[in-house]
Protein backbone atom coordinates (compact mmCIF):
# COMPACT_ATOMS: atom_id res chain seq x y z
CA UNK A 1 0.00 0.00 0.00
CA UNK A 2 1.07 3.40 -0.76
CA UNK A 3 2.41 5.37 1.97
CA UNK A 4 -0.20 8.33 0.68
CA UNK A 5 -3.31 6.18 0.97
CA UNK A 6 -2.06 5.04 4.50
CA UNK A 7 -3.13 7.76 6.87
CA UNK A 8 -1.53 5.34 9.96
CA UNK A 9 1.65 5.20 8.54
CA UNK A 10 1.86 8.96 7.38
CA UNK A 11 0.97 9.65 10.96
CA UNK A 12 3.82 7.74 12.31
CA UNK A 13 6.54 9.01 9.73
CA UNK A 14 5.33 12.62 10.29
CA UNK A 15 5.17 12.29 14.46
CA UNK A 16 8.59 10.53 14.14
CA UNK A 17 10.14 12.81 12.46
CA UNK A 18 9.43 15.81 14.32
CA UNK A 19 9.69 14.00 18.13
CA UNK A 20 12.89 12.98 16.71
CA UNK A 21 13.81 16.52 15.19
CA UNK A 22 12.39 18.10 18.48
CA UNK A 23 14.24 15.26 20.93
CA UNK A 24 17.91 15.77 19.13
CA UNK A 25 17.37 19.19 19.34
CA UNK A 26 16.60 19.33 22.83
CA UNK A 27 19.54 17.22 23.82
CA UNK A 28 21.93 19.18 22.03
CA UNK A 29 20.92 22.31 24.38
CA UNK A 30 20.58 20.45 27.46
CA UNK A 31 23.93 18.25 26.47
CA UNK A 32 25.90 22.16 25.54
CA UNK A 33 24.24 23.86 28.73
CA UNK A 34 25.06 21.01 30.89
CA UNK A 35 28.63 20.80 29.81
CA UNK A 36 29.12 24.81 30.41
CA UNK A 37 27.74 24.21 34.38
CA UNK A 38 30.22 21.53 34.89
CA UNK A 39 32.63 23.48 33.33
CA UNK A 40 31.76 26.63 34.72
CA UNK A 41 31.41 24.64 38.18
CA UNK A 42 35.22 23.81 38.21
CA UNK A 43 36.78 26.74 37.00
CA UNK A 44 34.57 29.47 38.63
CA UNK A 45 37.00 29.66 41.65
CA UNK A 46 39.70 31.05 39.46
CA UNK A 47 39.46 34.24 39.61
CA UNK A 48 39.85 34.40 43.78
CA UNK A 49 42.59 31.70 43.32
CA UNK A 50 44.63 34.50 41.37
CA UNK A 51 43.65 36.78 43.87
CA UNK A 52 44.82 34.51 46.62
CA UNK A 53 48.17 34.10 44.72
CA UNK A 54 48.80 38.24 44.85
CA UNK A 55 47.76 38.24 48.52
CA UNK A 56 48.38 41.69 50.15
CA UNK A 57 50.43 42.34 47.24
CA UNK A 58 48.12 44.27 44.80
CA UNK A 59 49.55 47.53 44.29
CA UNK A 60 52.78 46.53 44.36
CA UNK A 61 51.25 44.09 41.14
CA UNK A 62 49.56 47.33 39.72
CA UNK A 63 52.72 48.90 39.32
CA UNK A 64 54.15 45.56 37.80
CA UNK A 65 51.66 45.04 34.95
CA UNK A 66 51.48 49.09 34.19
CA UNK A 67 55.34 49.92 33.96
CA UNK A 68 56.69 50.16 30.74
CA UNK A 69 58.79 47.66 30.27
CA UNK A 70 57.49 44.75 32.37
CA UNK A 71 58.93 41.77 30.84
CA UNK A 72 62.12 43.11 32.39
CA UNK A 73 60.98 41.42 35.66
CA UNK A 74 59.21 38.12 34.67
CA UNK A 75 60.27 36.53 38.11
CA UNK A 76 58.04 38.94 39.83
CA UNK A 77 55.47 37.85 37.61
CA UNK A 78 56.47 34.44 37.91
CA UNK A 79 57.02 34.44 42.07
CA UNK A 80 52.78 35.08 41.71
CA UNK A 81 51.42 33.26 39.05
CA UNK A 82 53.47 30.57 38.41
CA UNK A 83 51.85 29.06 41.53
CA UNK A 84 48.94 28.15 38.77
CA UNK A 85 51.09 25.46 37.69
CA UNK A 86 51.67 23.54 40.73
CA UNK A 87 47.57 23.50 41.14
CA UNK A 88 45.80 20.78 39.77
CA UNK A 89 46.22 19.41 36.14
CA UNK A 90 47.20 22.63 35.11
CA UNK A 91 50.53 22.99 32.64
CA UNK A 92 50.76 26.08 31.33
CA UNK A 93 50.51 29.75 32.49
CA UNK A 94 50.35 32.86 30.44
CA UNK A 95 50.33 36.35 31.98
CA UNK A 96 48.88 39.33 29.47
CA UNK A 97 48.66 42.88 29.96
CA UNK A 98 45.92 44.83 29.06
CA UNK A 99 47.28 45.69 25.33
CA UNK A 100 47.57 41.89 24.58
CA UNK A 101 51.29 41.86 25.83
CA UNK A 102 52.68 38.36 26.94
CA UNK A 103 54.36 39.24 30.42
CA UNK A 104 55.13 36.32 31.71
CA UNK A 105 54.90 32.55 30.08
CA UNK A 106 56.37 29.25 31.08
CA UNK A 107 56.59 29.04 27.43
CA UNK A 108 59.67 31.65 27.56
CA UNK A 109 59.43 32.06 23.75
CA UNK A 110 56.00 34.06 23.46
CA UNK A 111 57.01 36.33 26.59
CA UNK A 112 56.87 39.67 25.52
CA UNK A 113 54.86 39.33 22.44
CA UNK A 114 52.15 40.83 21.71
CA UNK A 115 48.39 39.80 20.72
CA UNK A 116 46.24 42.41 20.96
CA UNK A 117 43.71 41.28 18.88
CA UNK A 118 42.98 37.93 20.47
CA UNK A 119 38.95 37.33 20.99
CA UNK A 120 39.37 34.67 24.19
CA UNK A 121 41.79 37.28 25.78
CA UNK A 122 39.27 40.45 24.43
CA UNK A 123 36.23 38.75 26.45
CA UNK A 124 38.33 38.09 29.59
CA UNK A 125 39.73 41.66 29.32
CA UNK A 126 36.06 42.76 29.73
CA UNK A 127 36.09 41.21 33.00
CA UNK A 128 34.21 37.96 32.05
CA UNK A 129 35.96 34.35 32.91
CA UNK A 130 35.62 32.72 29.82
CA UNK A 131 37.16 29.28 28.48
CA UNK A 132 38.00 27.38 25.46
CA UNK A 133 37.67 23.95 24.89
CA UNK A 134 40.80 22.49 22.97
CA UNK A 135 42.18 19.53 21.04
CA UNK A 136 46.19 18.75 22.16
CA UNK A 137 48.71 20.23 19.82
CA UNK A 138 50.89 16.70 19.67
CA UNK A 139 52.63 17.82 17.07
CA UNK A 140 54.21 21.28 18.97
CA UNK A 141 53.81 20.07 22.15
CA UNK A 142 55.67 16.59 23.78
CA UNK A 143 53.82 16.98 27.19
CA UNK A 144 50.19 17.49 25.39
CA UNK A 145 50.81 13.63 23.61
CA UNK A 146 48.51 11.78 26.30
CA UNK A 147 46.21 14.38 26.59
CA UNK A 148 42.78 14.66 25.04
CA UNK A 149 41.31 17.37 25.92
CA UNK A 150 42.76 21.06 27.14
CA UNK A 151 40.59 23.48 28.51
CA UNK A 152 42.11 27.17 28.49
CA UNK A 153 40.97 29.42 30.72
CA UNK A 154 41.12 32.91 30.62
CA UNK A 155 40.85 34.81 34.21
CA UNK A 156 40.28 38.47 34.60
CA UNK A 157 42.40 39.59 37.86
CA UNK A 158 40.60 42.58 39.07
CA UNK A 159 41.80 45.01 41.72
CA UNK A 160 39.42 47.83 43.32
CA UNK A 161 36.66 46.01 40.73
CA UNK A 162 38.76 46.94 37.30
CA UNK A 163 40.61 43.89 35.49
CA UNK A 164 44.82 45.02 35.83
CA UNK A 165 45.56 41.98 34.10
CA UNK A 166 44.71 38.45 32.42
CA UNK A 167 46.06 35.09 33.27
CA UNK A 168 45.76 32.18 31.35
CA UNK A 169 46.00 28.72 32.06
CA UNK A 170 46.10 25.80 30.23
CA UNK A 171 44.51 22.60 32.15
CA UNK A 172 44.36 19.22 30.98
CA UNK A 173 39.96 17.83 31.09
CA UNK A 174 40.56 14.47 29.98
CA UNK A 175 38.44 13.20 33.66
CA UNK A 176 36.65 16.64 33.32
CA UNK A 177 34.93 15.21 30.05
CA UNK A 178 34.92 11.75 30.94
CA UNK A 179 32.12 13.40 33.50
CA UNK A 180 30.65 15.47 31.00
CA UNK A 181 30.21 12.40 28.81
CA UNK A 182 28.45 10.31 31.38
CA UNK A 183 26.22 13.12 31.46
CA UNK A 184 25.56 13.49 28.42
CA UNK A 185 25.01 9.61 27.71
CA UNK A 186 22.06 10.11 30.78
CA UNK A 187 20.87 13.14 29.07
CA UNK A 188 20.26 11.43 25.61
CA UNK A 189 19.30 7.89 26.98
CA UNK A 190 16.40 10.30 29.11
CA UNK A 191 15.24 12.39 26.20
CA UNK A 192 15.15 9.00 24.02
CA UNK A 193 13.27 7.34 26.83
CA UNK A 194 10.34 10.29 26.95
CA UNK A 195 10.77 10.97 23.26
CA UNK A 196 9.76 7.09 22.42
CA UNK A 197 6.55 7.42 25.63
CA UNK A 198 5.18 10.55 24.02
CA UNK A 199 5.32 8.64 20.59
CA UNK A 200 3.95 5.59 21.65
CA UNK A 201 1.05 7.61 23.74
CA UNK A 202 0.58 9.81 20.66
CA UNK A 203 0.42 6.63 18.68
CA UNK A 204 -2.31 4.98 20.81
CA UNK A 205 -4.63 7.77 20.75
CA UNK A 206 -4.57 8.19 17.24
CA UNK A 207 -4.94 4.87 16.27
CA UNK A 208 -7.93 4.61 19.01
CA UNK A 209 -9.53 7.86 17.24
CA UNK A 210 -8.89 6.32 13.50
CA UNK A 211 -10.35 3.00 14.89
CA UNK A 212 -13.60 5.10 16.38
CA UNK A 213 -13.81 7.54 13.18
CA UNK A 214 -13.48 3.82 10.97
CA UNK A 215 -16.86 2.48 13.10
CA UNK A 216 -18.27 5.56 12.48
CA UNK A 217 -17.55 5.79 8.48
CA UNK A 218 -18.45 2.22 8.15
CA UNK A 219 -21.75 2.74 10.04
CA UNK A 220 -22.66 5.74 7.95
CA UNK A 221 -21.30 3.94 4.53
CA UNK A 222 -23.54 1.06 5.77
CA UNK A 223 -26.71 3.58 6.81
CA UNK A 224 -25.78 5.21 2.92
CA UNK A 225 -25.73 1.53 0.92
CA UNK A 226 -29.24 0.66 3.07
CA UNK A 227 -30.94 4.04 2.02
CA UNK A 228 -29.90 3.51 -1.70
CA UNK A 229 -30.70 -0.16 -1.40
CA UNK A 230 -34.31 0.91 -0.25
CA UNK A 231 -34.99 3.78 -2.29
CA UNK A 232 -33.62 1.79 -5.27
CA UNK A 233 -36.36 -1.04 -4.58
CA UNK A 234 -39.02 1.49 -3.75
CA UNK A 235 -39.33 1.16 -7.93
CA UNK A 236 -38.23 -1.82 -8.74
CA UNK A 237 -41.06 -3.34 -6.06
CA UNK A 238 -43.96 -2.18 -7.76
CA UNK A 239 -42.11 -3.34 -11.20
CA UNK A 240 -42.80 -6.94 -10.13
CA UNK A 241 -41.36 -8.14 -13.84
CA UNK A 242 -37.68 -6.96 -13.15
CA UNK A 243 -36.53 -9.34 -10.43
CA UNK A 244 -33.21 -9.06 -9.85
CA UNK A 245 -32.48 -6.39 -12.78
CA UNK A 246 -30.87 -3.94 -10.24
CA UNK A 247 -28.04 -6.60 -8.96
CA UNK A 248 -27.19 -7.67 -12.12
CA UNK A 249 -27.22 -4.21 -14.02
CA UNK A 250 -24.48 -3.45 -11.25
CA UNK A 251 -22.72 -5.89 -11.90
CA UNK A 252 -22.49 -5.33 -15.91
CA UNK A 253 -21.31 -1.86 -14.77
CA UNK A 254 -18.47 -3.44 -12.82
CA UNK A 255 -17.47 -5.11 -15.83
CA UNK A 256 -17.87 -2.36 -18.19
CA UNK A 257 -16.09 0.14 -16.07
CA UNK A 258 -13.45 -2.00 -15.16
CA UNK A 259 -12.70 -2.85 -18.55
CA UNK A 260 -12.65 0.52 -19.39
CA UNK A 261 -10.12 1.64 -16.98
CA UNK A 262 -8.08 -0.58 -17.34
CA UNK A 263 -8.44 -1.87 -21.08
CA UNK A 264 -6.35 -4.65 -22.85
CA UNK A 265 -3.28 -3.66 -25.00
CA UNK A 266 -4.94 -3.66 -28.41
CA UNK A 267 -8.31 -2.08 -26.91
CA UNK A 268 -8.31 1.70 -27.25
CA UNK A 269 -10.41 4.21 -25.05
CA UNK A 270 -10.99 7.69 -25.28
CA UNK A 271 -8.61 9.81 -23.84
CA UNK A 272 -11.70 12.07 -22.43
CA UNK A 273 -13.25 9.43 -20.87
CA UNK A 274 -10.02 7.71 -19.34
CA UNK A 275 -9.68 10.95 -17.45
CA UNK A 276 -12.82 10.77 -15.94
CA UNK A 277 -12.11 6.69 -14.55
CA UNK A 278 -10.78 7.52 -11.29
CA UNK A 279 -11.07 5.22 -8.40
CA UNK A 280 -13.63 7.75 -6.71
CA UNK A 281 -15.32 7.76 -10.23
CA UNK A 282 -15.40 4.08 -10.32
CA UNK A 283 -16.80 3.48 -7.04
CA UNK A 284 -19.72 6.56 -7.31
CA UNK A 285 -20.76 4.51 -10.63
CA UNK A 286 -21.26 1.36 -8.97
CA UNK A 287 -23.14 2.86 -6.01
CA UNK A 288 -25.53 5.02 -8.27
CA UNK A 289 -26.15 2.09 -10.86
CA UNK A 290 -29.23 0.88 -8.73
CA UNK A 291 -30.81 4.38 -8.63
CA UNK A 292 -31.20 4.33 -12.44
CA UNK A 293 -35.28 3.22 -12.55
CA UNK A 294 -35.27 5.83 -8.95
CA UNK A 295 -37.64 7.71 -10.65
CA UNK A 296 -40.33 5.10 -12.29
CA UNK A 297 -42.07 5.76 -8.31
CA UNK A 298 -43.71 8.87 -9.85
CA UNK A 299 -45.34 6.50 -12.75
CA UNK A 300 -48.67 5.78 -12.36
CA UNK A 301 -49.33 1.47 -12.04
CA UNK A 302 -51.35 1.40 -14.96
CA UNK A 303 -48.58 2.07 -16.83
CA UNK A 304 -45.82 0.61 -14.78
CA UNK A 305 -47.30 -2.94 -14.47
CA UNK A 306 -49.00 -2.66 -17.78
CA UNK A 307 -48.73 -5.97 -19.44
CA UNK A 308 -48.27 -5.55 -22.96
CA UNK A 309 -46.56 -2.17 -25.41
CA UNK A 310 -47.44 0.96 -24.20
CA UNK A 311 -49.16 3.60 -26.01
CA UNK A 312 -47.70 7.01 -27.32
CA UNK A 313 -49.21 8.96 -24.78
CA UNK A 314 -48.41 6.00 -21.68
CA UNK A 315 -44.56 5.84 -23.38
CA UNK A 316 -44.34 9.11 -23.50
CA UNK A 317 -45.22 9.65 -19.02
CA UNK A 318 -43.14 6.45 -19.05
CA UNK A 319 -40.42 8.19 -20.41
CA UNK A 320 -40.42 11.17 -17.33
CA UNK A 321 -38.94 8.80 -15.19
CA UNK A 322 -35.29 10.10 -16.16
CA UNK A 323 -36.23 13.74 -15.59
CA UNK A 324 -38.32 12.55 -11.82
CA UNK A 325 -35.50 10.06 -10.72
CA UNK A 326 -32.80 12.88 -11.19
CA UNK A 327 -35.15 15.58 -9.58
CA UNK A 328 -34.95 12.80 -6.59
CA UNK A 329 -31.26 12.80 -6.19
CA UNK A 330 -30.87 16.72 -6.93
CA UNK A 331 -33.29 17.22 -3.95
CA UNK A 332 -31.25 14.91 -1.53
CA UNK A 333 -27.92 16.84 -3.41
CA UNK A 334 -28.85 19.66 -2.10
CA UNK A 335 -28.80 19.02 1.27
CA UNK A 336 -25.22 17.97 1.22
CA UNK A 337 -22.89 20.44 1.94
CA UNK A 338 -19.86 18.07 0.03
CA UNK A 339 -19.88 16.10 -3.60
CA UNK A 340 -21.39 12.80 -3.00
CA UNK A 341 -21.89 10.27 -5.28
CA UNK A 342 -25.17 11.72 -6.19
CA UNK A 343 -23.68 14.34 -8.73
CA UNK A 344 -22.57 11.01 -10.82
CA UNK A 345 -26.20 9.03 -10.11
CA UNK A 346 -28.14 12.36 -11.52
CA UNK A 347 -25.98 12.43 -14.66
CA UNK A 348 -26.46 8.53 -15.35
CA UNK A 349 -30.40 8.31 -14.11
CA UNK A 350 -31.56 11.40 -16.40
CA UNK A 351 -29.19 10.42 -19.68
CA UNK A 352 -29.09 6.28 -19.30
CA UNK A 353 -32.02 5.96 -22.12
CA UNK A 354 -30.25 8.77 -24.66
CA UNK A 355 -28.98 6.87 -27.62
CA UNK A 356 -25.54 7.96 -29.20
CA UNK A 357 -26.58 8.96 -32.09
CA UNK A 358 -29.10 11.71 -30.64
CA UNK A 359 -32.50 9.62 -31.31
CA UNK A 360 -32.80 8.88 -27.62
CA UNK A 361 -34.63 11.02 -24.44
CA UNK A 362 -35.26 13.18 -22.61
CA UNK A 363 -32.99 15.20 -24.03
CA UNK A 364 -31.61 13.82 -27.08
CA UNK A 365 -28.21 14.34 -26.18
CA UNK A 366 -25.53 13.05 -28.70
CA UNK A 367 -22.15 11.06 -28.72
CA UNK A 368 -20.07 12.65 -26.07
CA UNK A 369 -22.67 15.05 -24.81
CA UNK A 370 -24.04 11.68 -23.06
CA UNK A 371 -22.43 11.54 -19.67
CA UNK A 372 -19.87 8.18 -19.58
CA UNK A 373 -22.16 7.15 -16.64
CA UNK A 374 -25.04 7.17 -18.42
CA UNK A 375 -23.31 5.65 -21.89
CA UNK A 376 -21.92 2.64 -19.66
CA UNK A 377 -25.64 2.44 -18.14
CA UNK A 378 -27.16 2.23 -21.38
CA UNK A 379 -25.03 -1.30 -22.60
CA UNK A 380 -25.84 -2.92 -19.08
CA UNK A 381 -29.69 -2.08 -18.69
CA UNK A 382 -30.45 -2.84 -22.51
CA UNK A 383 -28.49 -6.10 -22.37
CA UNK A 384 -30.34 -6.96 -19.31
CA UNK A 385 -34.02 -6.24 -20.61
CA UNK A 386 -33.06 -8.58 -23.74
CA UNK A 387 -31.62 -11.30 -21.56
CA UNK A 388 -35.01 -11.28 -19.04
CA UNK A 389 -38.53 -11.89 -19.91
CA UNK A 390 -40.97 -8.91 -19.71
CA UNK A 391 -44.68 -8.90 -19.63
CA UNK A 392 -44.28 -7.87 -23.36
CA UNK A 393 -41.39 -9.62 -24.83
CA UNK A 394 -39.74 -13.39 -24.44
CA UNK A 395 -35.91 -13.40 -23.30
CA UNK A 396 -32.76 -13.49 -25.42
CA UNK A 397 -30.53 -15.78 -25.40
CA UNK A 398 -27.30 -14.65 -24.51
CA UNK A 399 -25.57 -15.11 -28.60
CA UNK A 400 -28.71 -12.81 -30.23
CA UNK A 401 -28.50 -9.97 -27.21
CA UNK A 402 -24.47 -9.89 -27.83
CA UNK A 403 -25.92 -9.46 -31.94
CA UNK A 404 -28.56 -6.99 -30.88
CA UNK A 405 -26.18 -4.58 -28.93
CA UNK A 406 -23.64 -5.24 -32.00
CA UNK A 407 -25.80 -3.58 -34.19
CA UNK A 408 -26.45 -1.02 -32.01
CA UNK A 409 -22.88 0.02 -32.11
CA UNK A 410 -22.42 3.44 -33.17
CA UNK A 411 -26.95 4.00 -33.44
CA UNK A 412 -27.85 3.35 -30.27
CA UNK A 413 -24.68 2.85 -28.29
CA UNK A 414 -21.48 4.61 -27.67
CA UNK A 415 -19.05 2.37 -30.02
CA UNK A 416 -16.06 2.25 -27.78
CA UNK A 417 -19.08 0.61 -24.68
CA UNK A 418 -19.68 -1.95 -27.01
CA UNK A 419 -16.00 -3.20 -27.85
CA UNK A 420 -15.79 -3.05 -24.14
CA UNK A 421 -19.00 -5.33 -23.96
CA UNK A 422 -17.51 -7.50 -26.81
CA UNK A 423 -14.39 -8.34 -25.18
CA UNK A 424 -16.07 -9.53 -21.60
CA UNK A 425 -19.66 -11.09 -23.46
CA UNK A 426 -18.31 -14.31 -21.45
CA UNK A 427 -18.61 -12.62 -18.25
CA UNK A 428 -22.59 -11.01 -18.69
CA UNK A 429 -23.67 -13.69 -19.89
CA UNK A 430 -22.20 -15.87 -16.96
CA UNK A 431 -23.67 -13.25 -14.50
CA UNK A 432 -27.25 -13.32 -16.45
CA UNK A 433 -27.16 -17.30 -15.84
CA UNK A 434 -25.94 -16.78 -11.62
CA UNK A 435 -28.60 -13.82 -10.91
CA UNK A 436 -31.75 -14.80 -13.17
CA UNK A 437 -34.73 -14.27 -11.53
FE1 LIG B 1 -34.86 3.53 -17.21
FE1 LIG C 1 -33.29 -0.46 -15.88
Amino acid sequence: MKIKDNIILQFSLVTFIIIFAVASSLAVLLTRRMTDETIHQHIDFYPSLAKSFIGSDESELLKLVKTDNPIDRPQEIFSRFGKFLNFGAIFRVKVWRLDGTVLWSDESAIIGKNFPTNEDFLIAKNGILHYEVAAPNKEEHEYERNVKKILEIYIPVKIDNDVACVVEVYEEADILFEKIKSDTLIIWALVAVSGLLIYSLLFIIFLRAHKRQAGISKNLHDTQEAVISSLAHQAEIRDIETGRHLDRTTEYVKILVNELKNPPPKFKVRESDRNYLTDEYVMDLIKSTPLHDIGKVGIPDAILCKPGKLTDEEFAIMRNHCGNGARILKMAEEKLTFTSFLSIGIQLVLSHHERWDGQGYPKNLKGEEIPLSARIMAVADVYDALRTERCYKKSFDHKKCVEIIKEGRGTQFDPIIVDGFLQKEGEFEKISINLAD
